[in-house]
């Protein structure tokens, strides 16, 4: 089985904060990865050092036992990337589009045109392949640009940002078609929704400003973040840690405590009795990305004079 090996990747841009800080994990290389994080977390950096686009400051880096910078000329026959800023040229055809995208990959005209026609029917966009671009919707030039990288015969896609920017109606064919396409490719992708990740991803990456927070399935993400309740307080307010329990504090400063359903259920009786306003949920993973990346708040870090 290959696999996809990231050792101890460290990039640091001229003069910047480290964007990634010692990256290391190892997955293999089938099915879809999604890679979250938030803007400037590091997503794009990751993905250009892997599709040999980009040196990192430090570390390795090796795709099915190919090294990323000691081979790239070896590895870019295995790989396709569509950039997060990848958009189709307004007037050119999807044809023409992704047939000179095959003959700056080094194709022959005829076996270009023939991928490029095979390509848009697994993508299902045939029907748009003579219309100008401009005239396409957002979702299918999307397709357009995917099917280019899938007519390049490269068994390992990588996508930086897929679906950003596009309806939820888009999305979701979107990610059809990604799930057909896992079947034959491997697909990295970043996102910076967590549903993507959820309904895609056999395995997800959590990466939050350079640093590697988790990795894991959907389920051992859940089983890092140990409880199974979260209650979010939606008043201002200062509360304490539980007693079985994690509390954090988010970005718009209010609390968000992870707890047990018995604690849980002690809590929000509290909460109704002093009149807090408050949510309770059973741990999703806008919920687990949430307890990944905010520091916990330990017992003498809160302010004691609170109500409870
Ligand atoms: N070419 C560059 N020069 C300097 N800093 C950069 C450059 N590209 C990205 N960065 C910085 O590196 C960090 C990570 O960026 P990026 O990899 O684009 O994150 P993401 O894709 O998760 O939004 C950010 O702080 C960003 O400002
Ligand atoms: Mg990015």
């Amino acid at each position: 089985m290959g696999m996809l090996v990231v050792d101890n990747i460290t990039k640091k841009y001229e003069g910047e904060k480290y964007a990634l800080h010692q990256i290391s994990f190892s997955i293999p290389s089938e099915g879809i990865f999604a890679l979250i994080g938030r803007n400037g977390a590091g997503k794009t950096t990751l993905v250009r050092i892997l599709a040999t686009q980009l040196e990192a400051t430090s570390g390795r880096a090796s795709i099915d036992g190919i090294d990323v910078t000691s081979d790239p000329e070896k590895l870019r026959s295995e790989i396709a990337c569509v950039p997060q800023e990848a958009r189709t040229v307004g007037w050119l055809t999807p044809r023409q589009f992704i047939v000179s995208y095959l003959l700056w990959r080094g194709f022959r005209y005829a076996e270009a045109k023939r991928r490029a026609d095979e390509a848009a029917r697994t993508l299902g966009i045939h029907r748009y392949m003579d219309s100008t671009s401009r005239k396409l919707s957002g979702g299918t030039r999307r397709k357009v640009l995917v099917a280019a990288a899938v007519a390049s015969g490269a068994r390992i896609l990588f996508l930086d940002e897929p679906t950003t920017g596009l309806d939820p109606i888009s999305r979701g064919d979107l990610w059809r078609t990604l799930m057909y396409l896992k079947k034959k490719h491997f697909i990295f992708l970043t996102t910076h929704y967590l549903e993507e990740a959820e309904k895609l991803a056999d395995k997800i990456g959590i990466l939050e400003n350079g640093k590697l927070m988790a990795l894991g399935t959907l389920q051992d993400l859940r089983d890092k973040a140990k409880f199974p309740y979260s209650i979010k307080i939606l008043s201002k307010m200062t509360v304490k840690k539980p007693k079985d329990g994690v509390l954090v504090k988010g970005i718009d400063g209010n609390y968000q405590i992870a707890t047990t359903e018995k604690e849980a259920y002690r809590i929000s009786t509290r909460l109704i009795m002093d009149g807090v306003r408050f949510s309770m949920n059973p741990m999703n993973l806008d919920d687990i990305f949430y307890y990944i990346v905010r520091k916990p708040i330990e017992e003498d870090e809160y302010d004691q004079e609170e109500k409870w």
